[in-house]
């Protein structure tokens, strides 16, 4: 009896600590009004008439939803001309599977947090200005199948030997600059 009470207070305690970590659609929609305001320049107002609070997340600008978890998986943002930096916060949206923010301005740090986008196939940082060096952490992104990050950030080249020796993965550049990673 007492067994089936200790039983049945952990199943209450385990659900209840389940439903208290879920996300869902609003910790997308924080993460990217965060990245929003993290934005100081956006001239052709992309952002700033659709990422509204008052519209569905699924139907702003650059933005796509999966049809089954109703949870962004694609962003992208490329050519928008917008100038800022990219928030911790993007972290969030875990259910990411592309991230296209190439030929903008972004500047300042890749947040280490994005190591937390583990369905992430495809990411885009070309042609902005971020700085550092491509860091360790990108070998925890397993799905990964395209990295471009030309002219964005310095490879450090002895990371991709040894992630390459690791993963197999292609490297044609000989630049240090310039990055495309594909898997075979
Ligand atoms: C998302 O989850 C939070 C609690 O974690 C809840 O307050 C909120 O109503 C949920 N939003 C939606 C759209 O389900
Ligand atoms: C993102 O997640 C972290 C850790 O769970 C949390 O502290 C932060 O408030 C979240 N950011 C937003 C914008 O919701
Ligand atoms: C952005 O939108 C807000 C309200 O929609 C407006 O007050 C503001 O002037 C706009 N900013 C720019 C830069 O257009
Ligand atoms: C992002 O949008 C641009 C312009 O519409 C398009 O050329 C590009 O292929 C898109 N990126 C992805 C990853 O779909």
């Amino acid at each position: 009896m007492e067994k089936a009470f200790t039983f049945f207070l952990l199943t209450i305690l385990l659900l209840l600590h389940h439903v208290m970590t879920q996300t869902n659609i609003t910790t997308d929609q924080l993460a990217l009004l965060s990245l929003k305001s993290q934005i100081s320049s956006d001239p052709f107002h992309f952002l700033n008439e659709s990422w509204s609070p008052a519209i569905s997340v699924c139907h702003w600008v650059g933005i796509t939803c999966g049809s089954r978890h109703q949870r962004v998986n694609s962003l992208n943002l490329s050519s928008m001309t917008l100038t800022g930096t990219i928030p911790s916060d993007l972290g969030n949206l875990t259910f990411l599977i592309s991230l296209d923010l190439g030929s903008n301005n972004f500047h300042g740090k890749l947040p280490q947090e994005i190591a937390h986008l583990h369905r992430l196939k495809f990411l885009d940082l070309s042609f902005n200005n971020l700085r550092g060096e491509i860091p360790s952490w990108f070998g925890s992104l397993h799905q990964l199948e395209v990295l471009n990050v030309i002219s964005c950030i310095q490879i450090n080249k002895q990371e991709i030997i040894k992630d390459e020796k690791k993963k197999q993965k292609n490297y044609p550049s000989p630049h240090n600059s310039l990055c495309f990673l594909k898997k075979i």
